[in-house]
């Protein structure tokens, strides 16, 4: 990053400034580039420092405070952020408001840093382990480092889990958020919640 800030100071006084005649359209768009990469290395850089928190010790990124924690996963995530509204009852509902309050901030599920990738190859139970050890929050874990502790209670981490295994593995055989609304309507199939 400084090296780049250093080269567009550089490249901008000796030839823009210097022999503004020379200078073509080739070095304006190059000085832009090497602008951007500048920008992109010291966001990358600040949002690595950031992490877990937004604000250091008290508010995790995700808008998790610290403090609440504890209440999070004794009475359940979704109950006590007020962000979510009323607790809903569909478990894929659950599941998919679990994400967007505590993984969203962060990943999306098919772009950015997205979930469907980051869980491909895993099966249901090996999803289910990567929660629960992000619930655990042992002190060395090494996701520590940039990522919140999940909260809630069991049957809320396993929606959370259902939700993130349908998504990355797509297929007659699991739901997907499309199907979630036949789900609703269908009483079949709640058998395998
Ligand atoms: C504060 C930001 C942040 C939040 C919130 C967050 N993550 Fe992450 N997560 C990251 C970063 C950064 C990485 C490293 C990304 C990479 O390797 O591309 C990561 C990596 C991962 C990985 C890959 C780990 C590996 O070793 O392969 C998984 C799976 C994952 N996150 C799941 C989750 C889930 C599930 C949640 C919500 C419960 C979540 N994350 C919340 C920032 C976050």
């Amino acid at each position: 990053m400084i090296i780049t800030s250093a080269t567009i100071i550089f490249v901008t006084y000796y030839l823009a400034y210097r022999n503004p005649k020379d200078f073509s359209l080739a070095h304006a768009s190059a000085l832009v580039l090497l602008a951007l990469m500048a920008t992109g290395s010291g966001e990358e850089a600040r949002e690595l420092l950031r992490k877990p928190y937004v604000i250091g010790g008290h508010m995790y990124s995700n808008g998790m405070r610290v403090r609440d924690v504890a209440a999070a996963n004794k009475n359940g995530y979704l109950r006590d952020n007020a962000w979510m509204g009323s607790s809903p009852d569909d478990h894929w509902v659950r599941g998919e408001l679990m994400y967007r309050g505590q993984c969203g901030s962060c990943h999306t599920l098919t772009g950015y840093r997205s979930l469907d990738k980051l869980m491909a190859g895993r099966d249901r139970e090996s999803v289910g382990s990567f929660l629960t050890m992000l619930h655990e929050y042992k002190p060395d874990l090494a996701y520590r480092k940039f990522m919140p502790p999940l909260t809630g209670t069991p049957e809320e981490i396993n929606a959370l889990g259902d939700y993130l295994y349908s998504q990355a593995n797509p297929g007659p055989a699991t739901r997907s958020s499309d199907n979630r609304l036949a789900a609703k309507t269908s009483s079949a199939n709640t058998s395998t919640h």
